[in-house]
């Protein structure tokens, strides 16, 4: 059995700290062999607690090495204290002391990327959620904040930079070729807010001075070859510092501001108070190297991590059941600075089609939760899409239902009440309810129901008395632990048009009730419903819509992101009739109605090119995977197949002209406009080879050839490589592989094409890749680009007939729970919604998942995902 105890913890259960730690100070002897931290706490009993026997509870790693322990200068031994997992507990502490304890780690052998690790050759920490503990013993929980002060002391040779929280105060050299640095970081925060970084690192430099006239140095630090990959990133760095300064009044608190680039890592990005820690592949950004999505994931993830240090830091979580208080307000933030940086519609889009496939996925899966859950045996498998997107989307639905002036306000309350303390979504919900003299009661269930609510909405109309009435009813079904769910306050944005296009009608109807209706008056004719406009809360609606209606609302729809709805409505209906004419054995047809629709989106040249790509893009497998009752594999992959080809030759004339119209030969810029029109080039592009025609493949080989950037490189190869022109593919493989095999991230792109590729043989070639020498198992980023592709963007080859792909996953899980528990549990996810399959490949996920489980000492992370899922 594992020494590990999976229990669970429960929101309930909360119990405020009964020890505040006032000061803590830390000292790192890092060494090649063994790193020796001295941490010396300052204990008070926490004067808001009554009950004073408390123990002083701590937690540490069940393995990490104790090496000494005292309080006030006294040794404590080791029948001075208890030990209970990773739990150390000592009774009868005076009401305030020091606590002074040394702990012996070896970073260079962790390869579950939590606490103090080495990346490369540099060593860096991770402490969210429960990192700080592989560190020190320490009352690792939010609630409890601190004032740190940090010495690193290493060698001066191979660690030149030592970097901590805040600011720099002291620094010094032994002689004997080591050198330390003490950092201050004045601000109290949590644990696992704190961070170091020791290594030999190039940096840019920069310079911003808030509104209020503070002067911050701006570091981006990174590997010396990869300096001239931190531009963007900065840009991106100060156009966020203003944009919170002027869209939420929030200023930055320090005197310095650092990013510092990993590429072990096991998440995208870190907020530390001070001291941000990247994935590289959220922060190096290079036209050359990088794709358009890469570039735009550079400035969303640079903003987000800003933007924590109000939405998170200032004021943080109580628990950790609170985490969507600041990751859901958080993606909110990033998400509207994108929207002002680049297309508003286009970046709703984007949101909620993740939204739609992997967040309801989730919400209809066996690890489904609450925005704030009730429970978790282990909180890494809680950073999912629920907390962040989902959560995202109910803050916006408080920003739509008070309207912009009164969530600023909101905002500021809240700030201003809470700045300095860990709070829970609670306090957040009071401070909107306070501005706003609402009761968001109801709307709080947002927050403790999971599970997508759907919509029913159904209309009448009456000539006579032009009346027209809509009427909704909502529900939303079961989910683990919660078999009824009560009505939800949600904000129902909607026009009403008429049958020539124009808007007679727009507003918001709020919906608090199971049934209601609305009524509309003087209303000249039937008009033609657009619903849920801008996505204006994360549920399903149905109305029964005409084909012609959705055709007239994807032309005239004054709001954008319905125009595109309502395409993607018509083309869910069409695919999912194809998919039961596959069923049927009936041959399958593209309507002309489509194409005729689509023609007109492609020749219209006022239209926008990044808008155009969206309507034209068919919804992903996964997405029709999603909204199907039982999943059959093999039917979406060949109905989405059919209506690709077939829109490619009845358009082929027209992809072309698109083509070439957006093939200005302009020099690469990641703006918003460029890269819209490189979307739809590439888009046009992936239509022509899908006629299976040799022209294009040159046309293809030519981009790919003379392109000077990844996204149109990188477009050109996929579109290869996925092609019947296997001879081609193989060579233009093996060139991208020669040209690039330097650079780490592209080197993941190329893993995940191949890992990506749906054409006979995928499993084989995925197992070869996972012995070629560029991959490296205990890197997460090669692991989600080989493994994570495979299993989420190869539908048809990871569910292959035979389960093959099934027992490699599993065998990967079992490998990785070892090394890496909380990258394992991730990758996992696609084996959990087994129940979502046809009976046959169900089982076959199921008994993989049964032979995980059947194996001793699992991690918590596994074993959470894995026993939820057989249930
Ligand atoms: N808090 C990080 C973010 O969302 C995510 C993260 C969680 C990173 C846990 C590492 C570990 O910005
Ligand atoms: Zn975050």
């Amino acid at each position: 059995m594992s020494s590990k105890q999976h229990e669970t913890i429960y929101l309930e259960d909360y119990q405020p700290p009964a020890w505040l730690i006032s000061h803590t100070e830390l000292r790192f002897e890092l060494e090649e062999e063994q790193t020796l931290v001295r941490a010396q706490l300052s204990v008070q009993a926490n004067p808001l607690v009554s009950d004073k026997r408390r123990p002083l509870e701590l937690f540490g790693d069940v393995d990490m090495e104790l090496c000494r322990l005292s309080i006030d200068g006294e040794i404590l031994e080791a029948c001075d204290y208890q030990r209970k997992g990773d739990r150390l507990l000592i009774e009868n502490v005076p009401e305030s002391f020091t606590l002074e304890c040394v702990t012996r780690l070896l970073p260079h052998e962790n390869t579950a990327l939590e606490g103090l690790y080495k990346s490369d050759g540099m060593f860096c920490t991770q402490c969210e959620a429960e990192g700080f503990r592989r560190i020190t013993f320490f009352p690792d929980r939010p609630d409890v904040m601190s004032i740190f002060r940090t010495t690193l002391v290493a060698d001066k040779a191979l660690y030149p930079v030592l970097l901590s929280n805040g600011n720099p105060i002291e620094s010094g050299e032994d002689g004997e070729g080591r050198h330390w640095v003490t950092w201050d970081d004045p601000w109290p925060k949590p644990s696992y807010l704190f961070a170091l970084v020791a290594g030999d690192l190039a940096m840019l430099e920069d310079r911003y001075t808030t509104t209020s006239g503070r002067e911050v140095a701006l570091r981006i630090y990174a590997e010396p070859k990869d300096l001239d990959k931190l531009d963007y990133a900065m840009q991106s760095l100060k156009n966020a510092m203003r944009w919170d300064e002027d869209v939420y009044g929030r200023e930055y608190d320090l005197d310095i501001y650092m990013i510092v680039a990993v590429d072990f890592f096991n998440m995208g990005a870190m907020e530390n108070k001070g001291l941000n820690i990247f994935n590289t592949s959220c922060v190096l950004a290079h036209p050359k190297t990088t794709t358009d999505q890469g570039f735009q994931r550079v400035e969303g993830v640079v903003a987000h991590e800003y933007f924590h240090n109000w939405s998170g830091n200032r004021v943080t979580c109580r628990d950790w059941f609170q985490l969507s208080l600041k990751e859901g307000f958080t993606v909110f933030r990033d998400a509207e600075f994108s929207a002002d940086m680049n297309s508003r519609t286009v970046k709703r889009i984007e949101d909620v089609s993740l939204l739609r496939t992997a967040q309801f996925a989730e919400d209809a899966g066996p690890m489904a939760h609450p925005v704030r859950p009730e429970s978790y045996m282990e909180i890494s498998n809680f950073y999912t899409l629920t907390v962040y997107e989902k959560g995202a989307e109910v803050v916006r639905m408080l920003h739509t239902l008070l309207g912009a002036d009164l969530f600023r306000k909101g905002s500021d309350l809240y700030f201003e009440r809470h700045d300095g303390q860990a709070v829970t979504t609670d306090d957040f919900v009071a401070a909107m309810e306070a501005v706003s003299g609402r009761d968001l009661g109801q709307f709080k269930r947002w927050y403790s129901q999971a599970g997508t609510p759907r919509l029913e909405v159904s209309d009448s109309y009456n000539p006579e008395t032009c009346e027209y009435t809509l009427t909704v009813r909502q529900s939303c079904p079961p989910s683990p632990g919660q078999d009824h769910k009560q009505p939800y306050l949600i904000p129902l944005n909607i026009g009403l048009l008429a049958e020539d296009g124009q808007e007679l009608y727009s507003g918001m109807l709020e919906l608090t009730k199971e049934i209601q209706q609305f009524r509309f008056d003087n209303i000249a004719s039937r008009p033609v419903p657009s619903l849920l406009r801008g996505f204006s809360a994360p549920v399903k609606l149905e109305y029964d819509y005409s084909d012609e209606q959705l055709l007239m609302l994807l032309s005239n729809d004054p709001d954008g992101f319905n125009r595109w709805d309502a395409g993607q409505r018509l083309c869910i209906r069409l695919l999912q009739q194809q998919m039961q004419r596959y069923r049927d054995g009936v041959p399958m047809t593209c309507p002309e109605t489509l194409v005729t629709a689509w023609r007109q989106l492609l020749l219209d040249e006022s239209l926008d090119p990044a808008m155009v790509t969206q309507c034209l893009r068919l919804p992903s497998e996964a997405q029709l995977a999603e909204l199907a009752g039982v999943i059959d594999v093999a039917a979406i992959h060949d109905a989405r197949e059919f209506m690709r080809k077939a829109l490619a030759e009845a358009l082929e004339q027209e992809w072309l002209m698109a083509y070439q119209r957006c093939d200005t030969g302009e020099a690469y810029s990641p703006d918003a406009e460029s890269t819209g029109r490189r979307s739809l080039k590439n888009l046009a592009l992936a239509y022509l080879m899908a006629t299976g025609r040799e022209p294009w493949l040159e046309l293809t080989r030519q981009q790919y050839e003379q392109s000077d950037n990844m996204t149109d490189q990188l477009a050109a190869l996929s579109l290869v490589a996925h092609s019947e022109f296997r001879e081609t593919a193989e060579e233009l493989l093996q060139e991208f592989y020669q040209q690039w095999q330097h650079e780490s991230l592209v080197m993941n792109q190329w893993l995940a094409v191949q890992a990506s590729d749906p054409t006979e043989g995928a499993l084989e070639r995925v197992k070869e890749l996972a012995q070629h020498p560029i991959f490296d198992a205990r890197n997460p980023n090669k692991l989600r680009s080989l493994i994570g592709s495979f299993c989420a963007q190869n539908l048809s080859s990871f569910h292959a007939e035979d389960g093959s792909g099934y027992i490699w996953l599993a065998d990967w899980i079992l490998k990785l729970d070892k090394q890496n528990p909380q990258v394992a549990a991730r990758l996992l996810t696609p084996l959990t919604r087994w129940k979502r399959y046809t009976a046959e490949r169900g089982s076959l996920m199921r008994a993989q998942l049964q032979r995980i489980i059947d194996t001793n000492e699992l991690s918590a992370d596994v074993y959470e995902v894995v026993s939820k899922s057989l249930i």
